[in-house]
């Protein structure tokens, strides 16, 4: 879908936001180019659900503005704001029928009854839930739920989805089905959609663009690919991944090398000399490789060894006592107790300074 950078579906400035004299929003901008589908990640109590509840109105701001398609929202009500928010405790009313909870909000806004008939028709023909339409949701099962709680999102037409983590309260099974489904809808409607998530896999595949947050700051902003490739910063680095970046503390040694414990690892040419000479060595473990012993490479010992068919997990200890996980993907096992060696290719290591943040250079 071709999307104009230039529309923009939701822009914070400046956002704060305090619990009595706590502050927990310390100033967020954000600009969301209309029809994008962002996520917002970050470990628990960051501010995602505060953020995404004062967009949809139902938190008032301490400080800064919220417009949504060019309009000033700031001080408007939920229902004024022309978006529809998605919970993860579905929230249907359990005395009414499929069918009444998805025209419930059209009813009270007063909307014509052949209007809501066509509204409703319309979203169950989407989400696949005409069967179930005059059911209450205790004759539910737990996606099915869920899926009546984006339908009582659809019918409403917003211009904005809100969805605060959707999926968690279901299985394995059904959050891959409905993660692609909801990856349909946001194709099929085009529409603004910013969606809540500690799942690593649903902020990879959903999103356009991630958020990043950390104690109510945003770390990085970027598609998935630039925030798993290029981390702005070691907690990014750690944050985005499963397992995550492997940092490890090292030495800059001057000449395009870096010291890891008594291992010399040559780097790339480009980077400059950092300001300090401690630094954070980083590195994917999908990019250690393990080889047979040589120059300049890490030698480890592995703890566990984890065996997922497909591929295999190492958790090892450098010489030097560093934790170092390993993606092993070779038929030939490698078992706990054994000493490996890893190379690696030297494009694919990141280099962060003293402060944590990536330097120039260390990207592709
Ligand atoms: N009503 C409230 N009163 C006081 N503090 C609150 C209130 N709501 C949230 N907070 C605090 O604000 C911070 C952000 O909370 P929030 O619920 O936005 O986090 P979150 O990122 O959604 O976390 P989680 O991943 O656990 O859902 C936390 O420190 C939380 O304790
Ligand atoms: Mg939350």
């Amino acid at each position: 879908m071709m999307r104009d950078a230039t529309r923009t579906g939701v822009v914070l400035t400046d956002i704060r936001k305090s619990f009595g004299s706590l502050e927990v929003i310390h100033g967020i901008d954000l600009k969301i180019t209309e029809g994008s589908f962002v996520v917002f990640v970050g470990p628990s109590g960051c501010g995602k659900s505060t953020l995404l509840r004062m967009i949809a109105g139902l938190e008032e701001v301490t400080d800064g503005e919220i417009e949504i398609k060019g309009r000033a929202v700031t001080d408007l009500d939920p229902s004024d704001r022309g978006i529809a928010m998605v919970f993860q405790s579905y929230a249907l009313y359990p005395h009414m029928s499929v069918r009444d909870n998805l025209a419930f909000g059209l009813k009270m806004a007063r909307t014509p009854e052949a209007e809501i008939e066509a509204r409703v028709r319309a979203a169950s023909a989407i989400l696949k839930i005409d069967p179930l339409l005059d059911r209450r949701p205790g004759q539910l099962s737990g996606g099915q739920r869920q899926r009546v709680a984006i339908g009582r999102a659809i019918v409403r037409k917003p211009d904005v989805f809100l969805f605060d983590e959707p999926l968690s309260n279901l299985d394995a099974e059904l959050r891959v089905s409905m993660r692609i489904e909801i990856a349909r809808l946001h194709r099929e409607l085009g529409n603004t959609m910013i969606y809540v998530t500690h799942d690593q896999t649903e902020a990879m595949t959903l999103a356009d663009v991630i958020v990043v947050l950390r104690d109510g700051r945003i770390e990085q902003t970027g598609s998935p690919r630039e925030v798993y490739e290029n981390p702005a910063n070691v907690f990014v680095a750690g944050f985005i991944g499963s397992p995550r970046m492997n940092l490890l503390a090292a030495r800059w040694a001057g000449d395009g090398s870096v010291q890891v414990g008594a291992v010399r690892v040559p780097v790339s040419p480009e980077i400059g000399k950092p300001s300090g000479d401690k630094i954070t060595l980083g590195i994917r473990p999908e990019h250690l490789l393990v080889s047979s012993a040589g120059e300049g490479m890490l030698q480890a010992k592995v703890d566990f060894s984890e065996y997922l068919g497909g591929t295999q997990f190492l958790y090892c200890q450098t010489d030097d006592g560093q934790s170092i996980i390993a993606e092993h993907r070779s038929p030939v096992p490698v078992d706990a107790g054994d000493t490996v060696h890893f190379s690696w290719d030297s494009a694919q290591l990141r280099l962060f300074d003293s402060a944590g943040i990536r330097i120039h250079g260390s990207q592709r």
